[in-house]
Parts: C-alpha cells; structure tokens; sequence
C-alpha cells in the first residue's frame, strides 16, 4: 500500500464510529494538561496538528490562544467546529496533512498534537514539520501513547487484524518512546521535557463494556473487524483477544491509560 493510499484510509477510518464521544469520554483530560504544560497564553499563535473533534483546540482556545485546529479527516473538524461554539470559543478548522502542513516557518507560538501526528505513517517528516511551523524559541508539546501503556497495548492486539503500515510507515506508538523522539527531533530543538502521564478511565462497568463500546465507537477497533468480517473465526478471536486484554488490564479503580507528554523548545 501506498503512503497516499495508508492516509486514504486512515481518514475513512477515523471517521468511523464516534471518535468526539471516544475523546470526550475517556482522554478528557489530556487536552487541558498539555495546554497547561505548554503555557498557552493569551494571543498566543497555536496549531493543534492533527487535532480531530478539538479535545487539544478547544482548552487552547480558552486559555487564550489563537488557535488553528488541523487534521485529515474533515467529519472531526465538522464536529469540532460544533464543539468549539458549544464551548463559546472561536477555532479556526482546516483539513491538513501532518507530514505537509500548509503553513509557513515559523508561524506558531505553540505546536500541539494529542494522540494525533503520532498517527502520520513518517515520523521523521512529521517532526520536521512540527519544528518548521514552530518559531525560534516556540514550543511544541505533544501527547503520545507509550508502548507499554494500555492504549499501545490494545492495539498491539488489533495490528494482526489490520491492514499493514505502508513501506517506510512506523509504528505510532514509537512517539511515546523517549529516545525516538529525541532523535526525531534532535539539534531542532533547545530543550526536551518528558513526563510520564495516566488518564484514568473509570466509566466502563466491566470489561465487556469497555469491549463494547470500542467495537461501536472506536475506528481503528471497527477497522479490525471490518478486516476479519467474513471470517467468523477470527472474529470470535479477536473477540476474545479483547475481552482477555480487557480483563488483564482492569485494575482496582478501572483502566489507566498512560501516556508520554512532551514539551520542546524550538532551537533558536
Ligand atoms: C486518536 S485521534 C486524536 C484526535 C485529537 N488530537 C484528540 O486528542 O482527540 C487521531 C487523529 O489523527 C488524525 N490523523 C491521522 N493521520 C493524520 C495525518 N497524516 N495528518 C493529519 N491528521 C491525521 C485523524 O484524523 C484523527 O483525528
């Protein structure tokens, strides 16, 4: 498969099910945090890249920045716009590629992307991008699901049920390992920050539940089953490859969802 074709799908994809109630309902606190750690201040210039229905934006907005949400698939953006007004912030919404944003160097105060540029298949072209847009002295600040955590753990369950990653196309998860994302962003940036952060996820009354709700909502999780459709078989195996999963990772107070937090610092 192409790297055009990986992002044709990747944007039919996350437009399955209902991603805003996903980010809604279990990384609510993500957005708010990373702007927090970012130091989004009033006025300042903000790019959310890849930045769905806005769970990033939308805090960005109203901690005072003037801010752009951009992401590939254009049903996010449509549901972020709604958002946005709910909110009574105003964001401004456009379709772009991380690994091409259609900005200038340079333009942004802030860089941030939740769980999103980790997404584009190039992660060095990804990087680069983030460093050009970001000015001298800027910031950019990233949430990145780590290998080991419970989201990198649940979809190392799905990968072998989904489409492969196009040639030159890396794992996502890579992003919420700190070496690779010093080395992605390497003399680009002054300073490189790391924090190890968990979002609770408490809501789901059982395993079954959590398996569920994934299944109906989730797209990467519909894309998994959609691959093994007419194979009953491997559905009842991905199934239970889930339910297992779900069942493993429960702790006392329900599921944590643990992921890197990244604060750089553009090199002047
Ligand atoms: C897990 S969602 C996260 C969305 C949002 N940042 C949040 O925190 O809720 C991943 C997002 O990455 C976007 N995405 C995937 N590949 C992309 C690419 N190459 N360029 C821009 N956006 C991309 C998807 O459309 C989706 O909105």
């Amino acid at each position: 498969m192409s790297v055009d074709d990986f992002k044709a799908r990747a944007r039919a994809m996350w437009a399955l099910g209902d991603f805003p109630r996903v980010a809604r309902e279990t990384i609510a606190d993500v957005g708010p945090t990373l702007v927090a750690s970012a130091g989004v201040r009033t006025g300042a210039k903000v790019l959310d890249v890849a930045a769905g229905s806005g769970a990033t934006s939308i805090p960005a907005a109203l901690a005072g920045g003037d801010v752009i949400a951009s992401d590939l698939t254009p049903e996010l953006l449509e549901a972020g716009r709604h958002a946005a007004i709910a909110a009574g912030v105003a964001v401004q919404w456009t379709e772009a590629d991380a690994e091409a944003l259609p900005f200038d160097d340079a333009s942004f105060d802030v860089v941030l992307s939740s769980f999103g540029a980790m997404f584009a298949p190039r992660h060095q072209v990804v990087a680069d991008e983030l460093l050009r847009v970001a000015r001298p002295g800027g910031t950019i600040g990233m949430a990145n699901w780590t290998p080991g955590g419970w989201v990198g753990q649940f979809f190392l369950v799905m990968v072998p049920f989904m489409p492969p990653l196009p040639e030159g196309a890396l794992p996502p998860v890579l992003w919420g390992s700190e070496e690779h994302v010093r080395t992605l962003f390497g003399d680009g940036v002054s300073e490189l920050t790391f924090t190890r952060r968990v979002q609770p996820v408490t809501h789901f009354p059982s395993p079954q539940a959590l398996v569920d709700y994934y299944k109906s909502n989730f797209g990467p999780t519909i894309i998994a089953y959609n691959s093994v459709a007419d194979d009953p078989g491997r559905t009842a195996e991905l199934d239970l490859k889930l339910l297992d999963f779900a069942e493993r990772s429960r702790g006392d107070d329900g599921w944590e969802f643990e992921y890197l937090e990244v604060i750089a610092r553009r090199a002047s």
